[in-house]
């Protein structure tokens, strides 16, 4: 996709951080907005800031573990643009602590919203926009933790490797078709991830949180510098877009070759 004006985008997790800066690049590009959230009063303020770049943005809070919340927000998306060309399904959240201290609402909760919210994405918008047959793209947020494990990651790597290999199945299964796939990787961005974490209470833990451990990095990147890229990645069909591309050659080439050492025996 070339041509980003008067193309409807709907984004999830826009309220802050990735979602937000996707917003508003999309914004300067023409695009018109459908913005979701489960937070209202972020996701209005982020709305507000697409629209003062001249964007028609409306606001939809959406619970993405729901499939009912995502399909109400197709729904709202189609009924107010008429259409839906990009869907970046990129609402996430982060436990940042090992596994084994981890209980099952931590496991369901990370989940439900990384790789569930990414199916309902999938499922509530993705034969809609084929049906129409225009020309369009689906983004997948998934992380450089969906290439290669690390200390304190494991719950969240389960989420981010399947995200990995659902996006890869559909840029398969959609090749012969209008609609290209990318898959976000970043490496450790400057965003609200390591502080959002109030968790819906359905997934509340019986005892206290665990920790979400800040990692702290020299190389953090601004989300509008990550927007810029997934921008390219639509223009130009790109499957992988990664943050770090050094970081990210580094550690996915040891995990790599080490897998490789196994293979040529
Ligand atoms: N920040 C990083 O370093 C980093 C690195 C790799 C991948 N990611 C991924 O980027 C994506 C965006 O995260 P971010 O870093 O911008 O964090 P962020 O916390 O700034 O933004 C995430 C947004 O998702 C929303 N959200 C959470 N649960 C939701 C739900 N159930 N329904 C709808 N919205 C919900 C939050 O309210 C928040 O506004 C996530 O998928 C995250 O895993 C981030």
């Amino acid at each position: 996709m070339k041509d980003f004006k008067g193309k409807t985008a709907v984004i999830t997790g826009a309220a802050s951080g990735i979602g937000r800066a996707m917003s508003l690049a999309l914004a300067d590009r023409g695009a018109k907005l459908v913005m979701a959230d489960v937070k209202a009063e972020p996701l209005e303020a982020a709305r507000q800031e697409a629209e003062v770049r001249g964007a028609e943005a409306i606001g939809v809070q959406t619970d993405v573990t729901k499939q009912a919340s995502v399909e109400a927000l197709a729904d709202a998306a189609w009924e107010r643009f008429g259409a839906v060309h990009i869907v970046h399904n990129n609402a996430g959240v982060l436990i940042r602590a090992p596994m084994l201290d981890a209980d099952e609402k931590d496991w369901e909760w990370i989940l439900a919203v990384n790789l569930w919210g990414v199916i309902h994405g999938i499922r509530a918008f993705v034969q809609r926009m084929l049906a129409a047959g225009a020309e369009g793209h689906i983004v997948n947020t998934a992380s450089e933790a969906g290439h290669f494990a690390g200390d304190l990651y494991g719950v969240y790597n389960t989420s981010k490797f399947a995200v990995v290999g659902l996006t890869e199945s559909l840029a398969r299964e959609l090749r012969n078709t209008p609609l290209g796939v990318s898959m976000l990787c970043p490496g450790q961005v400057e965003t609200g991830i390591f502080t959002n974490t109030s968790r819906p209470d359905a997934f509340r833990r019986h005892g206290d949180d665990v920790p979400v451990e800040r990692r702290d990095t020299d190389n953090a990147m601004e989300p509008a510098d990550v927007a810029a890229k997934v921008v390219a990645a639509i223009e130009t069909g790109e499957l992988y877009v990664f943050s770090h591309e050094d970081e990210a050659r580094a550690l996915i080439g040891k995990r790599h070759e080490r897998l490789m050492r196994v293979l040529d025996g």
